[in-house]
């Protein structure tokens, strides 16, 4: 099937320039000057005396630049004296409009200084001055262009799911991932931990949750064949593996919501523990991906008795102030049969199922805040009237964050056709297997969190923006990162830079310098923003355009027409080009020679108006 997607509509942005710096999410404002700073082994950083976050950091960048010029960058303490050759890290700053994470860089020919209100400035800091060195260094010198930049984030929720609730990845991978937010400035990791298929932390007084609902039969889902094999797949976090993680996203700024999902997508906790459900089981662990339609009973005490037990332990083990309860997709077949959630139903007043469901999430809410937590759910917490304090993230569309916000309700943004990164990034037959869908590069980068139905005062309960990286398709670590770069650099944009700012020609030449960044850092990142776009048009009279397109900066496409394999030789794409007779149009792009992207393929009859990909 060819998808008619004319990838380069919707060009609003003005044409690149003017971004001289390859700087993934860019700035707020940035000037160069057109001289260098030279780091070398005599270069000291600096910092505030008696701050060891501070000094953290500036540990953290003689690494960096350890490994680029190959000698220790010595770390002292910053007398303010205006020495030569500094690299200074400082909170002395007298501005406050940076607020608590923006920064100020500047790179003088003499020197650096990063200033800022807080370390976490420093920290976003560091990371933008990481974008301005070298991808590698062949001397023991690095030269730094000179520059101003003053710099903050749009977005206080700045945010990436993983679901490791399909399949669950090392923690070392979860380092990994938090490295790559980190790499973006991104600072809410949203730990999808409980699903249907594998509950995956350990909870001291409920041992069976992960003895029996961590683990099922089956792994790899095969579509074609509706089934899935029978290698056993299973895996969870133990509470000194939370801890760690928690704190190593903590050195980088992040923020882990844990998500433990209820009333729905809880089958995994119901294998292990039956007579949380409104039928007493027993239940079999799930291989196939379906809504499940068996679901925690409200009409039990014990569920709540289970639950708040449980979200203690978790409450304990995660500092940040915000936990995810679900409350998505609890199909309501159960209760609407269940003797005990009717009885529920008719004690509390309550109109139906829905409002069960958000007396559920309310008898949470009101669980959680004597543990000083607020929480958040997804857009299906509305249903039913929303909890009193709830945030919500709005992921079927807009239309729940629109609803949320007009009832003064703070929202995360993360409707599914923009920011579902288990969806295609190009072709399907081009693709790995993905769930669904079609979230390309520039798609990502398009997204406007802020909907125009809002007013100002409205607006301010936007508080961010998430992409979503679920699991069902996604059974190693290198395909996370496949779906998560190059696409979550531009969530980047969309979290951090302003709307004004955003420039789609000038993105596409910075995301070249990030790929040799990813290159460098052996990451597994998606090509497919190098992949044509064959998009046919005027099918009629016998005669079809045919336009050729890329995600990426200033494509050399060469292509044919007589379905032979593209190569260096065949013809340059300049501009939309006719066939007349049928044709199989194959293409593919080309960087200093070499094939980078996939081949297309569009097999076009004009003389039936018919076309059609791989
Ligand atoms: C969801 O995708 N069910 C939140
Ligand atoms: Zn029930």
């Amino acid at each position: 099937m060819l998808m008619l997607i004319n990838v380069c509509s919707l060009r609003a942005q003005n044409a690149s320039g003017n971004q001289p710096l390859s700087i993934v999410p860019y700035p707020v404002s940035v000037s160069t000057s057109g001289s260098k700073f030279v780091i070398s082994k005599s270069t000291v950083i600096r910092i505030d005396a008696n701050n060891p976050e501070l000094l953290q950091i500036a540990q953290t960048m003689a690494g960096e630049l350890k490994s680029l010029v190959n000698s220790s960058v010595a770390i002292g303490i910053n007398n303010g004296s205006k020495a030569l050759n500094n690299i200074v890290l400082t909170l002395n700053h007298t501005a406050d409009t940076l607020g608590d994470e923006g920064y100020k860089l500047s790179v003088h020919p003499t020197g650096i200084v990063i200033s800022a209100n807080k370390p976490q400035g420093i920290f976003y800091g560091l990371q933008t001055f990481k974008q301005l060195l070298p991808v590698k260094a062949n001397s023991s010198t690095v030269a730094i262009p000179t520059t101003n930049i003053i710099d903050k984030p749009r977005f206080k929720w700045r945010g990436l799911m993983l679901d490791v609730g399909r399949y669950f990845y090392s923690v070392d991978f979860i380092k990994k991932y938090l490295d790559y937010m980190a790499m973006y400035k991104l600072n809410t990791f949203h730990w999808h931990l409980t699903e249907d298929h594998g509950w995956r932390i350990e909870i001291k007084k409920y041992p069976k949750l992960t003895q029996v609902g961590a683990w099922r039969a089956g792994t790899q889902f095969d579509r074609a064949a509706n089934q899935v094999d029978n290698n056993p797949h299973g895996g969870y976090y133990t509470q000194d593996q939370v801890r760690e993680i928690v704190a190593y996203a903590k050195d980088r700024y992040i923020t882990v919501v844990p998500e433990i999902e209820m009333p729905g997508h809880s089958l995994a906790a119901l294998v292990a523990y039956p007579e949380l459900s409104c039928t007493g089981g027993p239940f079999k662990m799930p291989v196939l991906w379906a809504i499940q339609k068996d679901v925690y009973c409200p009409g039990n005490e014990q569920t709540f008795t289970f639950l708040q037990d449980v979200l203690t332990e978790v409450a304990a083990l995660f500092p940040g102030p915000i936990i995810h309860i679900g409350g998505d997709e609890c199909p309501k077949d159960r209760w609407k049969l269940c003797p005990k959630c009717q009885a529920r139903i008719k004690a509390e007043g309550l109109k139906d199922e829905h409002e069960l469901q958000s007396y559920f999430i309310k008898r949470i809410e009101n669980f959680l805040l004597t543990k000083n937590k607020r929480i958040i759910g997804w857009d299906e917490i509305l249903e039913g009237g929303l909890a009193p304090n709830a945030a919500v993230m709005s992921w079927r569309g807009i239309a729940g964050g629109i609803a949320a916000a007009k009832q003064h309700h703070d929202v995360t943004m993360t409707p599914s056709n923009f920011m579902y990164f288990d969806y295609y990034q190009g072709e399907p037959y081009n693709e790995p297997v993905a769930i669904g869908g079609l979230l390309t590069l520039e798609k990502v980068y398009s997204y406007e969190p802020v909907p125009t139905e809002l007013t100002a005062d409205e607006a301010v309960y936007i508080k961010g923006v998430q992409a979503n990286v679920w699991s069902e398709f996604i059974h190693s670590a290198e395909k996370v990162e496949y779906m998560t770069l190059p696409r979550a650099a531009a969530l980047a944009e969309v979290a951090w830079t302003p709307a004004r700012l955003k420039n789609w020609e000038g993105f596409k030449d910075r995301m070249d310098a990030q790929y040799k960044r990813y290159d460098a850092m052996g990451i597994n990142y998606s090509k497919s923003a190098y992949n044509v776009w064959q998009t046919v048009t005027n099918a009629a009279n016998k005669q079809a355009t045919i336009t050729l397109a890329t995600n990426s900066a200033k494509p050399e496409i060469h292509y044919t027409t007589d379905s032979t394999e593209p190569t260096i030789t065949s013809p340059v794409y300049k501009a939309p080009f006719r066939v007349t007779t049928p044709a199989t149009i194959k293409s593919a792009t080309f960087k200093g020679g070499k094939q980078v992207s996939k081949v297309s393929v569009t097999s076009v009859n004009p003389e039936h108006a018919v076309f059609e990909g791989k």
